[in-house]
């Protein structure tokens, strides 16, 4: 089994919104979805097929870390730029949903959506980070394994049902470190030279043992459950091969979507359609 035609030609066409050059978008109803991450701060944006319409993918240093906010005022000030170039590219939003990592509750989940607030849109939902990836990859069993800058996070799916959710540090800023360590270079270089397609498989050696670390978490939080397919997503995900480290260490068969990067980001504006009529944007 493979990820499914339909949802990588998804997350391809969310790639290319992110331009904001396409051909736009009629008239309708627009979901927003925004994704708090370690690494980046994403907003998409889908109408009211779900068809990705445009996005933002903006870097952001250490905001949110382990599943907290960390820098409140720096995540709405870079949410804030997206959202105001969104606005003047012609898409009206004022509502999005959010997601937050799995295992995230009370007082530090509801954070994620002061941001939102903060920025004046209205919180539309919030859904935790694999739940709203796995809306993209339309499935109705399996692990959802997010592996983003900061965290590993696990949804286990049953019959479409969400029935165990975690979350763990060990994601991309733990391969810089080793990367920066091994080549003495600072931590954004070594960052570089990860997302780097012609240095990946030479370096695939030193950051295999970080790679085994997220499987051997993604082991613990699978012992107890019948899993029988992997999904990995998330911007670490990218790295080749990770998905065979992954396969051998759980002995589970992992597969990748397109781009998994930005499977959750686009996964949560899906998730906006789900929630109360108070998520429409309805253009004329
Ligand atoms: N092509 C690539 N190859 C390897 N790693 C990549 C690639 N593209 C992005 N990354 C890494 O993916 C990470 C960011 O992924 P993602 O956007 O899913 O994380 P996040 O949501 O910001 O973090 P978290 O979910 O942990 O809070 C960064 O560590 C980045 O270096
Ligand atoms: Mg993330």
């Amino acid at each position: 089994m493979v990820i499914s035609e339909k949802a990588n030609s998804l997350i391809k066409d969310f790639e290319k919104t992110l331009s904001l050059d396409g051909p736009g978008y009629g008239k309708g109803t627009l979901y927003a979805g925004v994704d708090l991450g370690t690494a980046y701060i994403a907003t998409a944006v889908v109408d009211d097929q779900g068809v990705p319409v445009a996005g933002a993918l903006t870097k952001s240093q250490s905001f949110v870390r382990d599943g907290l906010v960390l820098d409140y005022v720096g995540a709405i000030s870079i949410l804030k730029e997206q959202v105001v170039k969104l606005q003047a590219a012609g898409f009206p939003l004022t509502s999005a949903a959010v997601a937050f990592p799995p295992g995230t509750t009370g007082r530090n989940a509801n954070t994620f959506g002061h941001v939102i607030e903060s920025v004046g849109l209205e919180v539309a939902g919030m859904l935790d980070e694999p739940t709203a990836a796995s809306k993209v990859l339309d499935i109705t069993d399996g692990a959802v394994v997010d592996i983003g800058g900061g965290t590993t996070g696990i949804s286990i799916i049953k019959n479409g049902e969400v029935v165990y959710t975690a979350d763990e540090p060990t994601g991309g800023t733990h391969v810089d470190l080793v990367l920066s360590g091994h080549f003495k270079v600072g931590q954004n270089e070594a960052e570089s030279m990860k997302r780097d397609p012609d240095k990946q498989w030479e370096i695939l050696y030193l950051v295999k043992p970080v790679f085994e670390k997220m499987a051997a978490i993604v082991n613990t939080h699978l012992q107890n459950h019948q899993v029988e397919r992997i999904y990995l997503v998330g911007g670490t995900s990218c790295f080749p091969r990770i998905e065979k480290v992954m396969e051998e260490e759980t002995g589970i068969k992992t597969i990748k979507p397109a781009n998994p990067l930005l499977v959750t980001p686009l996964g949560i504006a899906l998730g906006c359609k789900n929630f109360c009529g108070s998520s429409k944007e309805t253009v004329n």
